[in-house]
């Protein structure tokens, strides 16, 4: 027999960041962060998980191609699972599995993501929320969405933000194990469906210094990091859960664009400087810092990850429709802009 189970799992963009670790192994951040996950249409990650007596060993495939999974954020989420596995039973199929059995079994995991890997666009986010959900499915977890977060954020940090919808909070926790150090949704997708959100893909290749080890360098030599955590981020968090709150775009935008700014300029006090925008997100930032001065308040923000990708989040539907027809004028079709749009609900413009 095999059994097996298939989840769909969105990204998230982080309004307020996620950038360095008080400990590497456990994947604790420095600071709380607050994202928007994006609608489950879009930039996705589908896994389907099996098990099976006939397997002699755990395998993962990530777009068709069969990747090790000999890594240790992949055995630490595996090896948390397999430890809360629950007896499982199906009588039409004759299948009983026992708590202790799961301990033998072996998985294979089959993941696909319907955007680029490693581009700056936190597919390691929707990779590890989806590969945690489905592998709880499949071994009968009795742990809720917050608990299993905190299983994700060990496969990669921003993953933990993928298992609730709307807007998600990372608490950081105090705990030196962790067991605090997990995501609470703020908001649902249904509280503010306004907004929506438009991702220029400036460029799909993959970047030159991961997340993990920009984050790294940052700690070591930032000054400008222990500042942003110990005294912006926290003001920050309770100034966004307001914004969110009331619905007021304005704060909401001046926030997100500032912490985009400042965890960039935390890369840029890292030594050797880390350079994850571009020319072109530059002339993005311009454009709509220009754009929102002429409005007299705020109509679009943005921000970017590790990557040069601009997210942009429009206040409403006409004013998304605006930006992308003005984007697409600067950046025609056939330049080296690849312009997609992805909104957050249900509708797609
Ligand atoms: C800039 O979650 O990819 O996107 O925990 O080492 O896997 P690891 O890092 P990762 O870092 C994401 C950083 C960010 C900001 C954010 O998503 O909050």
């Amino acid at each position: 027999w095999v059994l097996m189970v298939t989840a769909q799992t969105p990204t998230n963009i982080a309004v307020i960041k996620y950038w360095g670790k008080r400990d590497e192994t456990l994947i604790l951040p420095v600071n709380d962060s607050i994202s928007v996950t994006l609608d489950p249409d879009h930039l996705c990650t589908t896994t389907t998980v099996a098990v099976s007596p006939s397997f002699d060993h755990d395998r993962m495939w990530l777009n068709a191609k069969e990747i090790s999974l000999s890594g240790g954020r992949f055995q630490n989420c595996l090896r948390e699972i397999r430890n809360r596995a629950c007896d499982f039973e199906d009588k039409q199929k004759g299948i009983k599995i026992e708590k202790k059995d799961w301990e033998k079994l072996h998985v294979h995991i089959a993941s696909y993501n319907n955007f680029p890997t490693a581009a700056g666009l936190a597919s390691s986010a929707a990779g590890f929320a989806c590969l945690v959900f489905s592998l709880a499915k499949l071994m009968n977890l009795r742990e809720d969405q917050s608990q299993l977060s905190a299983i994700a954020r060990q496969g990669s940090g921003s993953a933990c933000r993928s298992l609730f919808g709307g807007f998600v909070k990372w608490i950081m926790g105090k705990d030196e194990k962790g067991s605090d150090s997990l995501a609470v949704q703020l908001a649902d997708e249904e509280h503010w469906n306004d907004l929506v959100i438009i991702i220029a893909v400036v460029s799909s290749r993959q970047k030159e210094t991961s997340s993990t080890s920009g984050m790294r360098e940052s700690v070591e030599t930032s000054l400008l990091l222990q500042h942003r955590a110990k005294e912006v981020v926290p003001k920050r968090i309770v100034q966004m859960e307001e914004a969110i709150k009331n619905h007021d775009f304005s704060s909401f935008a001046q926030l997100a664009c500032a912490d985009s700014n400042q965890f960039h300029a935390v890369c840029l006090d890292t030594s050797p400087p880390i350079f994850y925008m571009n020319d072109t997100s530059h002339r993005i930032i311009s454009y709509v810092e220009k754009w929102n001065r002429s409005e007299g308040s705020p109509q679009v923000a943005y921000t970017f990850d590790a990557g040069p990708n601009a997210v942009m989040i429009a206040r409403n539907r006409k004013v998304a429709t605006q930006l992308l027809q003005r984007l697409l004028f600067f950046f025609p079709p056939n330049s080296d802009t690849d312009l997609n749009s992805y909104v957050l609900g249900d509708k797609s413009i």
